[in-house]
């Protein structure tokens, strides 16, 4: 089975990255079952009901989410019904779920999206004890886990901690692609980040002369999505069959 997880998609211009290149890539390395992580898709804050329903039609099985799963109140009325996971590790009293299972022909594949307490400023549960929780509750054939965190630190820990207990622990929320795609020695493949699909020239997806005003400044500032026009697409193909994860970076 081949899984494509696609890193943090930003906004309108990574919805126009993914309909640019994802048939292409489809065509190349033929993914089974595609995930997404979709925190940031609705002009870089959240994930719309609309936005949900054109990932679906793209053939995307399950989206993953982060530090700003709820950033449209939108989501509480359309999430128990979809395939959105946001964290795990989220109290019982936020709502939907931290882990999803799909079924690809005879087996069972699980996503679980985790995020980490390290810079973050989300109260969280502990992600180490919640994964093993998610474990103790689940019986699937292939277990994907999504470390949406910012340390890598954390996410290197996670993937130990987690090595021959799950088929894959990828990292997100960074936006910055990082050059470990690696297999533990267990078994599990890893990378530290996959990157973010969207505006190449803008800051880690938002415009560029915004975020530059607010490091000259010190300024709070209202941040919004980058326009520009060249695009990157970050994602990752994994192999179970040949237990081989390999980054896909395009920037045009
Ligand atoms: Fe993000
Ligand atoms: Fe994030």
């Amino acid at each position: 089975m081949k899984v494509l997880f696609i890193g943090d998609v930003f906004g309108t211009r990574g919805m126009e990255a993914l309909n640019k290149y994802l048939p292409e890539i489809k065509q190349e390395h033929k993914p089974n079952l595609i995930f997404v992580n979709g925190e940031n898709i609705d002009r870089g804050f959240g994930i719309s009901e609309k936005i949900y329903k054109e990932l679906m039609v793209m053939g995307v099985n399950a989206v993953t989410l982060g530090n700003h799963s709820f950033s449209k109140r939108e989501l509480v009325d359309f999430i128990d019904e979809s395939n959105i996971i946001r964290p795990a590790n989220y109290s019982d009293a936020v709502p939907g779920k931290g882990y999803i299972t799909v079924k690809y022909n005879t087996k069972l594949v699980t996503v679980i999206n985790l995020m980490g307490r390290i810079f973050m400023g989300d109260p969280l549960d502990n992600p180490f004890k919640r994964a093993d929780e998610i474990l103790e509750e689940i019986n699937s054939d292939f277990i994907f886990v999504d470390m949406h965190a910012e340390a890598t630190s954390e996410k290197i820990a996670m993937a130990h901690y987690l090595d021959g207990r799950v088929t894959a622990v990828v990292g997100t929320h960074t936006h910055v692609p990082t050059a470990d795609a690696m297999v533990f020695p267990k078994g599990t493949m890893y990378i530290s980040d996959i990157g973010m699909t969207g505006a190449k020239y803008g800051i880690l997806g938002a415009d560029k002369e915004i975020i530059i005003n607010k490091f000259l400044t010190g300024m709070p500032q209202r941040i919004k999505e980058s326009l520009a026009t060249e695009l990157q697409f970050n994602a990752v193909i994994m192999d179970t069959v040949l237990n081989k994860i390999k980054a896909i970076n395009i920037y045009e």
